[in-house]
């Protein structure tokens, strides 16, 4: 039975929200911004993440009223488990700016996210970087785009060869699991980026611009459309203890299986 709506559907409204929340940003880029901290001093919001998602919401309520959203500056406080659950049918995640951080400082590395999710599951995304004009989104069992191009597989690589990418999160034990992560990885890989956008991060995995990416303080909109398309390149995304992640769980791995097989040996998961 064809699910309704279609992943084109879904796919092609990602599309069109992520590229309006990223037109907004862009326009902000480089101007003054009213910046305000939300749970502490590293948790930023200017009113540019306001603006960008209220564009990209009125889109996706436009063309779906009925679905449900969970976007990032309107999101309820974080679940006391850590784990965000969403219901079933399907749940837009939005993350309006990601790479907020780096936005306030003029750091050119920021995109806007837009994911479906069906039933707990990241179906479909667009991922926009308006500085490089850089639209990735994809789709499970359409295939996956940067611009209007088709992408290729991700390619097999041994871990001697993977640029290995991670990012601070928030708390001070995630940001330990972090310095254990790249203690154990950086003498053996090519080398290790932290990009200061989570979203971006999990993209490049699927693009080839980084072979593994870590995070383990994630938002379900820091990985909601960029799944669909690891996924669909032949990339996985696991939990860094090697269990399979879902959609929700605040830490992961992503990278072609074989490359996560090796970081398991040698980190003894
Ligand atoms: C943050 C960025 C950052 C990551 C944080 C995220 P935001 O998202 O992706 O790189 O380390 O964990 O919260 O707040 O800029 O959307
Ligand atoms: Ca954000
Ligand atoms: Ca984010």
């Amino acid at each position: 039975m064809t699910e309704s709506p279609s992943l084109t559907d879904l796919l092609a409204t990602a599309k069109e929200a992520a590229r309006a929340a990223g037109e907004i940003a862009r326009r902000g880029y480089r101007q003054p911004q009213n910046i305000r901290q939300k749970h502490g001093i590293r948790d930023l919001v200017t009113d540019t993440d306001v603006s960008a998602q209220e564009a990209a919401l009125a889109i996706i309520r436009a063309h779906y009223p009925e679905h449900a959203i969970l976007a990032e500056e309107s999101a309820g406080p974080e679940p006391p488990d850590g784990v965000w659950r969403v219901g079933e049918g399907i749940t837009w995640a939005v993350d309006p700016v990601d790479g907020t951080t780096n936005f306030t400082l003029n750091l050119p590395m920021f995109c806007t996210s837009v994911g479906a999710v069906r039933d707990g599951v990241p179906v479909a995304g667009a991922i926009y970087d308006p500085l490089h004009n850089e639209l990735f989104s994809g789709a499970l069992g359409l295939g996956a785009w940067l611009n209007e191009e088709p992408l290729p597989d991700i390619k097999q690589r041994p871990l001697s060869e993977a640029v290995i990418g991670v990012d601070w999160s928030h708390e001070a034990a995630q940001r330990q699991q972090v310095i254990e992560t790249v203690a154990g990885l950086a003498h053996l890989c090519r080398t290790v980026r932290s990009l200061g956008s989570a979203v971006l991060g999990l993209t490049y995995v699927a693009v080839g611009r980084l072979q593994v990416y870590a995070n383990f303080g994630l938002k379900p909109w820091d990985a909601a459309a960029a799944a669909p398309l690891i996924n669909e390149l032949g990339g996985e995304i696991r939990r860094p203890d090697g269990e399979p992640w879902t959609f929700g769980e605040s830490w992961l791995m992503a990278g072609f299986p074989t490359l996560l097989d090796e970081i398991g040996q040698v980190m003894g998961k």
